[in-house]
């Protein structure tokens, strides 16, 4: 199995997305031994915004291409190559501003393309996800609380943007651990944390 971990928490020190993925990938190594695992880190190295030759490059078929649009997509093949590459995909995204870290936005903009993970026909008006066959894993930390049906539920535009981002580029078996209330009294914060942790070392063992 192949296994890419990406991370976008801007901090290490006390980041609960890291920590919480380092323990899961430790106990998943011990089940999967075979575990091939690579590891992206777009919070500490975010990949650049797309540019308008980036657009244009996006674009023009490939065999049509510039030397400098080629050069506009360099980052952008590589994360899709190592996207297609895996077959699981441990998320760590942090709530920023009721969504995404930007960072993390930033790399979605990278790897979501026509005819490289989804396409689009125009007589039907139908998209069609490439990047089938995966599973993903989301560790989503926050310092409130974001209960369905409440107005902070609402504003929890973080797990279902996640959600439908993945369906649309071929993702659909996703599995969301939200870590919610880590501003919230020390006790409070350590049971969420704790019943994160207890879903994810289950998930660890069999997933
Ligand atoms: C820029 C920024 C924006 C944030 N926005 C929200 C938010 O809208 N809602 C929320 O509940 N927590 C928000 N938080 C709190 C983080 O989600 C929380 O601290 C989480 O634990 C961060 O993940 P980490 O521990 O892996 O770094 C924000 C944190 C930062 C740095």
């Amino acid at each position: 199995m192949k296994l890419l971990e990406i991370q976008s928490s801007v901090r290490k020190e006390g980041s609960i997305s890291r920590s919480l993925s380092r323990e899961f990938i430790q106990i998943w190594q011990t089940s999967y031994p075979k575990t091939q695992h690579k590891y992206r880190d777009v919070g500490f190295k975010p990949p650049a915004h797309p540019t308008e030759l980036w657009v244009k490059a996006n674009y023009t078929p490939k065999e049509a291409r510039t030397p400098e649009m080629v050069e506009a997509l360099i980052d952008s093949e590589q994360l899709i190559e190592e996207l297609l590459w895996a077959d699981l995909l441990l998320l760590g995204v942090p709530m920023y501003n009721f969504n995404v870290p930007s960072n993390f936005k930033a790399y979605l903009d990278n790897i979501v393309r026509v005819n490289r993970t989804f396409t689009f026909d125009p007589a039907t008006y139908t998209f069609q996800g490439l990047a089938t066959g995966k599973k993903a894993l989301i560790i989503t930390p926050s310092a409130g609380k974001f209960t369905p049906g409440t107005h902070g539920g609402k504003m929890n535009f973080c797990e279902t943007y996640l959600q439908a981002i993945l369906e649309f580029i071929g993702i659909n078996d996703v599995v969301i651990v939200p870590v919610p209330d880590q501003f919230m009294p020390d006790e409070i914060r350590q049971q969420e944390l704790e019943s994160a942790r207890t879903k994810l070392i289950a998930l660890a063992a069999n997933w």
